[in-house]
């Protein structure tokens, strides 16, 4: 079976907000474990939006299962990731007005300069993934530059519906088939939710899946009753012992 990894960038999202000290996402990982997931993802991003340095950190010590570093390439983010020593960096392209990884990496146009960096990190003894488009030219290049894995950015196939979708699916399908067949570990994701994630998951041969957004989403509306009820549950004792 697949396995899952979480992402936990919009716990800390939230947190940023008010520049305060919750949600923590070490916490939400670690109750993220509890609950099956294989893996935390996080992506430090340049601007710290979201995900801070200490939180990767902490997470270092704490996460025992695959922790998944998403990053730029950049001098920063390489050095970052030899120091931390994450159990593998997903390389993503960073634009710093985008809300979420708009696109798979131009590998082709960056290849020399991805080359590099994917070398810097595996010396280093962390397998390297890279997120690209569900294109063949784009495996190859992958393969060809030192690659370990990939992962295919499934958010085309997340955002059509009707027969756009079932044409995504399929070169979602052709790009999965083809990267193992070139002995690339092979992983997908982006915009996955409980409506489209089955048709993905059954895909035979893939490795992982990374999900974010609608796992965080869900949790806010799942957790709000409880939440509630524990603030007036204080807000009565406060009142009868008062
Ligand atoms: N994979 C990659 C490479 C991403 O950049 C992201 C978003 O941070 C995800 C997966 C998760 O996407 P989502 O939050 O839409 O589930």
């Amino acid at each position: 079976m697949v396995i899952l990894g979480v992402n936990v960038d919009h716990i800390a999202t939230v947190r940023q907000a008010r520049k305060t000290f919750e949600p923590d996402p070490v916490m939400a990982a670690t109750l993220a474990i509890l609950g099956g997931a294989d893996g935390i993802t996080v992506h430090l991003r340049e601007d710290r939006r979201h995900i801070q340095d200490r939180d990767l950190k902490i997470l270092r010590e704490v996460v025992p299962c695959e922790l998944n570093l998403e990053m730029a390439a950049t001098e920063e983010m390489i050095n970052i990731a030899l120091n931390i020593k994450p159990d593998m960096v997903t390389i993503v392209p960073e634009k710093r007005q985008e809300l979420t990884t708009e696109g798979g990496l131009n590998v082709i146009e960056l290849k020399d300069s991805l080359k590099e960096a994917i070398k810097k990190i595996k010396d280093a003894g962390i397998p390297v993934s890279l997120f690209i488009n569900p294109e063949r030219n784009d495996i190859e290049c992958s393969k060809d530059i030192g690659a370990d894995m990939v992962e295919i950015h499934t958010g085309y196939y997340s955002e059509s519906r009707g027969d756009v979708q079932l044409k995504e699916l399929e070169r979602i399908k052709d790009a999965v088939a083809y990267s193992i067949s070139l002995g690339l570990k092979t992983n997908a994701g982006h915009g996955l939710n409980y409506y489209n994630v089955k048709s993905i998951a059954a895909i035979k041969g893939l490795r992982g899946l990374y999900i974010g957004h609608s796992i965080i989403a869900r949790a806010v509306l799942v957790g709000i009753e409880k939440a509630v009820r524990e603030m007036k549950n204080l807000i009565k004792e406060a009142y009868i012992n008062a």
